[in-house]
């Protein structure tokens, strides 16, 4: 048998994300009440609006024969401005010209480190932060540092006394933060850029909830926030990073950085260099449906989430011990929960399903240092209210005995 391990290159020692597909399978698993997966409801995608899209397209040959064809890295023309105009809801101003259309935002997150990040450079996260981006980032081989954020009270001193070690740039998801749930408001987000200006660095703004909020105002986009600063988007130091997975359906597998239009082209070419494209027929039934169904899907889709996330919260409130405390999102799919010092949140994973049959995603997956093992993350978006009150029930039984 060949030793597969000895060819890899050195920086597939860095490549985990077998959480993630362990996470899917036990979503999968029908006896399981499971708040480990965050994906969005199947009941709640526009189907009948895309099979239509499909037969349209490909009832009208020469429609037909584009659709099928290889196209530009950049992405459909028209779905870029329909984009472009669409980032206006979020405060951004700025032409297709600013538009690179990626395979989902789990793409950018992967051409984004492609091309920023050296072996060994700094880049600086959340801690905890998204799963997805620490596996896209962890191929290129950074350190990690964190962001200063609400929960922090690390300046840009310390990062300027250390010149040469200059972070590449800041990822931070300004509302309904995977994992945590939480949402910078407006003078958060202003301290940020602050922050990123004094250092001079990039911000990479990753936004995949914003359409469902469930109370609240929303803030500008903090790209919206810079480009005011620098008066126009050509000068602002923020890349903003959107997708249709949560507000029409993942399976197409279709996203967006929006940004100056220097970086777009570099970035066209290393998306090119992976992908050459995202699939030209999903884009075009994407332009179709998402005009209509982007505002329609999310009128839809926030009653049903809000009930989802007011269950849970009420179930944690009835049923958790004293000591656990969690977060309460105004968007979004997550919550957070934080045990006791000292609670090991992998080894109660493994009680929880053997014994109570839920599942949920252990704390250490969403920090890059692989800490936070008393906390863990509990998604409400493919639970109904009954099963989450049973399942929140089940856990904190489980968080109990333990
Ligand atoms: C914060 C964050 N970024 C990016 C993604 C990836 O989404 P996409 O389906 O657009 O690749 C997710 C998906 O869960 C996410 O939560």
């Amino acid at each position: 048998m060949t030793d597969w391990q000895a060819h890899y290159a050195r920086r597939a020692g860095r490549m985990g994300g077998a959480e993630v597909s362990e996470l899917l399978a036990l979503a999968g698993r029908p006896d399981v009440i499971s708040f480990a997966g965050g994906i969005p409801d199947p009941s709640l995608f526009p189907t009948g609006a895309i099979r239509a899209a499909f037969d349209a397209i490909l009832a009208a040959p020469r429609e037909a024969a584009e659709a099928l064809q290889y196209a530009v890295p950049e992405g459909d023309a028209g779905l870029r401005a329909w984009i472009a105009e669409d980032m206006g809801r979020r405060g951004v101003r700025c032409t297709a010209a600013n538009v690179l259309v990626t395979s989902g935002s789990q793409q950018a997150l992967d051409i984004v480190g492609k091309l920023f990040i050296s072996p060994g450079e700094t880049i600086l996260v959340g801690r905890p932060t998204f799963l997805g981006a620490l596996q896209a980032f962890d191929a290129y081989e950074p350190r990690y540092e964190e962001l200063p954020g609400p929960g922090s009270n690390r300046g840009t001193a310390e990062f300027e006394l250390r010149a040469p070690d200059k972070p590449k740039f800041g990822y931070v998801m300004p509302e309904f933060e995977n994992p945590t749930g939480r949402t910078l408001d407006e003078a958060a987000r202003a301290r940020l850029l602050d922050f990123a200006d004094a250092l001079d660095i990039p911000l990479i703004e990753d936004s995949p909830y914003e359409t469902l909020r469930y109370e609240g105002a929303a803030s500008p986009a903090l790209l919206a926030m810079a480009a005011e600063r620098a008066e126009g988007i050509e000068a602002a130091r923020v890349l903003y990073l959107g997708t249709f997975s949560k507000s029409i359906a993942p399976g197409f597998r279709i996203g967006w950085i929006v940004g100056p239009q220097p970086v777009i082209r570099r970035l066209a070419l290393v998306k090119q260099a992976s992908d050459i494209q995202v699939s030209t027929i999903n884009q075009k039934v994407m332009l179709r449906v998402a005009p209509e169904f982007v505002p329609v899907q999310a009128e839809r889709a926030r009653p049903v989430y809000r009930a989802r996330r007011d269950a849970m919260l009420r179930a944690l409130r009835a049923h958790m011990p004293p000591g656990v405390t969690w977060t309460e999102p105004e968007g979004g799919f997550f919550v957070w929960v934080t045990l006791p010092e000292g609670t090991d949140t992998a080894a109660l994973l493994k009680r929880a399903i053997a014994d109570a049959r839920v599942g949920f995603v252990p704390g250490a997956a969403f920090f890059p240092d692989r800490s936070g093992s008393n906390m863990l993350r509990l998604s409400f978006s493919l639970t109904d209210p009954t099963r989450t009150e049973e399942g929140i029930a089940r856990l904190a039984e489980v968080v109990r005995a333990a």
